[in-house]
């Protein structure tokens, strides 16, 4: 292969990578096993709530309820439960890395929120919850179109 087409081709590719990366991926839901269903289910009804507390107690100053209701999401953490072994590899198996990695991601940014509760600054929380939000609604338009048809995430 000529310098010209790899780089034609490497042009391409990187093309296609961008391109696919703001299509909705293959939902995830339905390769979920029922245990793994109702356990993600029940964690996002307990990170709704969650998230529903901290805004009230962001915008009262509320910060030890920022805090608390932060670190509670930071620990619902469905990856560091405990799963049985069987239940990790069916999730792995469920689920691409981009998922594993947006829901690390966003269990990162509520210990950062708890600490910005501990820390009393409104600022850094606001930033933060709207981080989180960014990620509720880049997962559920990534990963779960299937349900959420009306989210659109706008990419990356
Ligand atoms: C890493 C991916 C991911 C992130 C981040 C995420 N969700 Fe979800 N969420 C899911 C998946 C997957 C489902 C569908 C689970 C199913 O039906 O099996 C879901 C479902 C839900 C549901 C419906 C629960 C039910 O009873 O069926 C709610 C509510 C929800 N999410 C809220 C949130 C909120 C609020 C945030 C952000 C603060 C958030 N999610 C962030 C993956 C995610």
């Amino acid at each position: 292969m000529t310098a010209r087409t790899g780089k034609f081709l490497a042009t391409v590719l990187l093309g296609l990578a961008v391109s696919t990366s703001s299509v909705a991926a293959e939902p995830v839901t339905p390769k979920l096993t029922d245990k793994l269903s109702q356990l993600l289910q029940k964690e996002m009804r307990a990170v709704q709530g969650g998230m529903a507390s901290i805004h009230s107690a962001m915008v009262m100053g509320q910060h030890e309820s920022v805090a608390e209701n932060a670190q509670q999401i930071h620990d619902s953490f469905i990856l560091q439960q405990e799963l049985t072994e069987q239940d990790r590899k069916d999730l792995m198996s469920a689920v691409p890395k981009g998922f594993i990695k947006l829901d690390k991601e966003f269990h990162k940014l509520a210990a950062s929120l708890a600490e910005a509760g501990r820390d009393k600054d409104t600022k850094k929380q606001q930033k933060l919850f709207n981080k989180m939000t960014g990620n509720c609604i880049q997962c559920h338009g990534k990963y779960v179109s299937d349900r959420f048809p009306g989210v659109k995430s706008s990419g990356d």
